[in-house]
Order: structure tokens, then C-alpha cells, then sequence
């Protein structure tokens, strides 16, 4: 096939990127929006596959076959709360393609280099395996495997910048002398290095948006490739993951009123325990039994329900709709409310209740509903902690003054359901819990819902 041709192809694949990601904004059209995704890119590998450069397709075909293999495994294994650990392995995997490509191409070129392409190559080295390696800290992490408390010591960010220093240096080196085999390989250490390096400062529960930052990171590294090798649809395909990564950092940022630079340089989850042990909330916590939850919700006839990340760990969102569908049923007005950071992984919840086939019309994202907690009768609050509280509101000590916050605490009755009074991601007492109109009911959320629902079809 000629090489005009697969460009064209290349297009057609890019805009069937293109058209994928704007579908996935919504959850009403994001299974639309990964078909086409995946039909962008089997038409691109197709296209690659005509490609005239290519002589022989036994190793392609081996790659595929274990790449598809184990992709295909782990797409079906996988539970949703574990996604965010599947995604860094997955990131990790491009940076790590990306570089080996890089690697292979710069040791099989005997005719020299161009300039651009010398820089690119070097780049995609650079940026894919720190990529490579920082995902595999951050898998580590999000598994429990690596310590998830930020790992930090004196000078740290002079001893990263000084690693970034010494790579950049060696690749002038390399630059200026593209056989200079210990200048080559040093820098593949040092990136490997650095990706290490810079993911240990960070707590366990910031490991989200490195993750999305990290797969902006592959995507330059695609790029980067794709400009070494002259391929259209790399060049393309990465500038897209690059891009929509950082927005999607961008967006996580926003939504918890952080810094980038907070989030990679502010040891979160380091600082919290000082101020958790100095502010304590005043008032009762007064603890309910199901009965008494039953009765206040059949007296109601308004209902939000606020999924948090308890409502992940204990996977009662199906219980959670069975509850919400009984309750419409009885006449009550239901709706969710979605704080876009609720849970541990961008869309988490969205995603749950979506799994749940709980109706779209009835998800509202936190600018939509929260001036209506004020004329709800009853909020239930499964699972989720900072999101509700409102020292985000109140306390400008609180490490999380300035999140914006759903304004559960306006409504008649709010019922919260958690195990204990173990604080949530930011490591925070909530005065929540305390107030007159709050009602506590511990245990294990899909336990209590189920009893709550037996409870209320007695
Ligand atoms: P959290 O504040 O983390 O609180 C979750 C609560 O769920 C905990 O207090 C815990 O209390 C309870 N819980 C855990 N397992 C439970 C179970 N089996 N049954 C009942 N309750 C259970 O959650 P949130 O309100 O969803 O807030 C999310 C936090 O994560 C925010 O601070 C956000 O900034 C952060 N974060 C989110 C993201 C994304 S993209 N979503 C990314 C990075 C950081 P008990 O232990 O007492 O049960």
C-alpha cells in the first residue's frame, strides 16, 4: 500500500479518535464513544500492518497474539475499584514501547541522524521510561505493595533536579556524538531512575492524578516516536493521549482546589495526621439502628443519595439502586449526587451506578444540585467522607479548605453510612458527623443498605 494512502488511513483513524474521546463525556454515549476508539485503532494497525516497511509478520503476529492475550485477561479480571492499578500498568507499557522503540531504532541506524530526529529519539528515551518506571511505583502504590505514605528526605527536589540536570547533559553529550555508548545508556538509567525518584515523594491516594499524568507522559512519548519514526498516526495518537491527560489532571486538580505543584511536590497525606490530631470537630455523634433509618426515609418525600468511595469498597452500588428504585416507587423524589472526585479514579461513581443501570436523568453533578440540599428532606451519604465536609467551607487550617463540597449538611436529615469514624483520603475528622440533623449508621454500606431495604418492605 502506497505510503499516501495509509496516511489517509491514519486520518481516518484520528478522527475516529477524535470523535471517540467527545463521546466519552458522557456517560449516555461513552460505550459509543470506546467503539469508536477501537475501530480508530484497528484501522490504523491495519493500515500499519500494509505498511511497505514491514518484511516480515511472524514476530508481529507472536506480539499480538500474548499483547491481546494478556490485555483481553485483564480486561475481563479486572474489578473496577482496581482500575486505577490497571491504567498505571498500562501507561507504564506504552512509556515502556515507546522507549524500547526509540532504544531500537537509535542502535539500527547506521546511516546517522537528522538533527530533529536525534532530539525526538532522545525525548521518547527520556520521557517513555520515566514514564515506565514512575507508573510502576505508582501501581505499587495504589496496590499496597509500595509504601503509600509520600517517602520523602532532605534535599530531595535538589536531588531530582540534579538527576534531570545530568540526563540533560548526557544527551547533549550524545547529541554531539551519537556513539557514545556510555552517555546513551547512562541516560536510560537516569530516566528509569528519575521515574522512581519522583513518584516516592507522593502519598497513596494522589496516585490517580499521577496516574492520569503519567499516561499524558506515554503520550508524549508516542509523539515523540512518531516524529523519530515519520509516523502520522503516532504523532497524532499520542498528541491526543498528552493532551486529554493533562486535562484530565487539570480537571482532578481543580476539583480538590490543589496545585499540580502541591499534588507532586506537597507530601499530601504526610502533613494530614498534625492536622487531624490538632482540630477536633465540637457536638454529638449520635449513632441510629436501621429501624430508625427505615422510618425517616418513609416519612420523606425527597431523597439525595451521595455515593462516596465506602460505596466502591463495599460494592453496594446495586443495592444502592435497588433502595433508590424502592423509594421512587413509594413516591419519594430520588437523585444522586456526583462530586467529581468522589471515590479513588476519575467518573468512579459514574461508572459504579452506571454498572448498576441506576437512569442517567437521575446522576447530577455537584454545580447542578447543591443549591437543592436546602429543600431535601432526607440526604443519604453512603461511603463518602472529605466530599461532605464542610470544614472545606469553614476551616481555613483544613488541608482541604477550598474543595468545593456538596452542602449535604442544608438538608432536613442527613443519614451517613461508614464502618467507624476513621477519617476518609485527606485524613481529616468531619464535624458532619456531629451535627443536630446528622444521623450515623455504621457498618459495612451494602450490609446496611440491604437491611435498610428489608427494614422498609416489612
Ligand atoms: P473518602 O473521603 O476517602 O471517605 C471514604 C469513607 O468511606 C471513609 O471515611 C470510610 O469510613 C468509608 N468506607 C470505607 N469502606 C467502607 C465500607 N465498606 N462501607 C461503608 N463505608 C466505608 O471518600 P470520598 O468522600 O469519596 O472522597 C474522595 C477523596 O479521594 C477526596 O478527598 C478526593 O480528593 C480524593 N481523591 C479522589 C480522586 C478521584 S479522581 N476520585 C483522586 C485523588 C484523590 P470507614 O472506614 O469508617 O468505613
Amino acid at each position: 500500500m502506497s505510503i499516501h494512502v495509509i496516511n489517509l488511513i491514519y486520518l481516518i483513524a484520528a478522527s475516529l479518535f477524535m470523535l471517540g474521546i467527545k463521546n466519552l463525556s458522557s456517560p449516555a454515549t461513552a460505550k459509543l464513544g470506546n467503539k469508536l476508539s477501537m475501530s480508530g485503532m484497528a484501522v490504523a494497525i491495519a493500515a500499519t500492518l500494509a505498511s511497505p516497511d514491514i518484511s516480515g509478520f511472524t514476530l508481529i503476529i507472536i506480539g499480538i497474539a500474548i499483547g491481546a492475550a494478556i490485555g483481553g485477561y485483564a480486561a475481563i479480571k479486572v474489578e473496577m475499584t482496581a482500575m486505577p492499578e490497571m491504567v498505571a500498568l498500562f501507561n507504564g507499557c506504552g512509556g515502556a514501547a515507546s522507549a524500547l522503540v526509540a532504544v531500537a531504532e537509535f542502535q539500527g541506524t547506521t546511516t546517522g541522524f537528522e538533527s530533529f530526529t536525534l532530539i525526538t529519539l532522545l525525548l521518547s528515551i527520556i520521557i517513555g521510561g520515566l514514564t515506565f518506571t514512575g507508573s510502576l511505583i505508582a501501581f505499587g502504590k495504589l496496590q499496597g505493595i509500595v509504601s503509600t505514605r509520600p517517602i520523602t528526605y532532605p534535599g530531595q527536589q535538589v536531588v531530582n533536579a540534579g538527576i534531570v540536570a545530568l540526563t540533560l547533559l548526557l544527551a547533549w553529550l550524545v547529541f554531539q556524538d551519537p556513539a557514545n555508548a556510555f552517555a546513551f545508556f547512562g541516560i536510560v538509567v537516569l530516566a528509569l531512575g528519575l521515574g522512581v525518584l519522583a513518584v516516592i515523594p507522593i502519598g497513596g491516594a494522589d496516585m490517580p492524578v499521577i496516574v492520569s499524568l503519567l499516561n499524558s507522559y506515554s503520550g508524549l512519548a508516542v509523539s515523540m516516536t512518531g516524529f523519530a519514526l515519520n509516523n502520522n498516526a503516532l504523532i497524532i495518537v499520542g498528541s491526543l493521549v498528552g493532551a486529554s491527560g493533562l486535562f484530565l489532571t487539570k480537571i482532578m486538580c481543580d476539583a480538590m482546589n490543589r496545585s499540580l505543584a502541591n499534588v507532586l511536590f506537597g507530601a499530601f497525606g504526610k502533613v494530614d495526621d498534625s492536622v487531624a490530631a490538632s482540630e477536633g470537630p465540637t457536638g454529638t455523634m449520635k449513632g441510629f439502628e436501621v429501624d430508625e433509618v427505615a422510618m425517616v426515609l418513609e416519612s420523606a418525600s425527597s431523597l439525595i443519595i451521595v455515593p462516596g468511595y465506602g460505596m466502591a469498597a463495599a460494592q453496594a452500588q446495586h443495592v444502592t439502586r435497588e433502595l433508590g428504585d424502592y423509594l421512587s416507587e413509594e413516591g419519594l423524589e430520588v437523585r444522586y449526587a456526583i462530586h467529581s472526585v468522589a471515590g479513588r479514579m476519575p467518573g468512579h461513581m459514574n461508572v459504579l451506578l452506571a454498572e448498576a443501570d441506576v437512569s442517567y436523568d437521575q446522576l447530577f453533578a455537584m454545580e447542578d444540585i447543591n443549591d437543592d440540599f436546602a429543600n431535601t428532606d432526607v440526604v443519604l451519604v453512603i461511603g463518602a467522607n472529605d466530599v461532605v465536609n464542610p470544614a472545606a467551607k469553614t476551616n481555613p487550617g483544613s488541608p482541604i479548605y477550598g474543595m468545593p463540597v456538596l452542602d449535604v449538611e442544608k438538608a432536613r436529615t442527613v443519614i451517613v453510612l461508614k464502618r467507624s469514624m476513621n477519617v476518609g483520603f485527606a485524613g481529616i475528622e468531619n464535624e458532619l458527623f456531629y451535627m443536630d440533623n446528622t444521623m450515623m449508621l455504621f457498618g459495612d454500606a451494602k450490609s446496611s443498605l440491604q437491611k435498610v431495604l428489608s427494614a422498609l418492605k416489612e
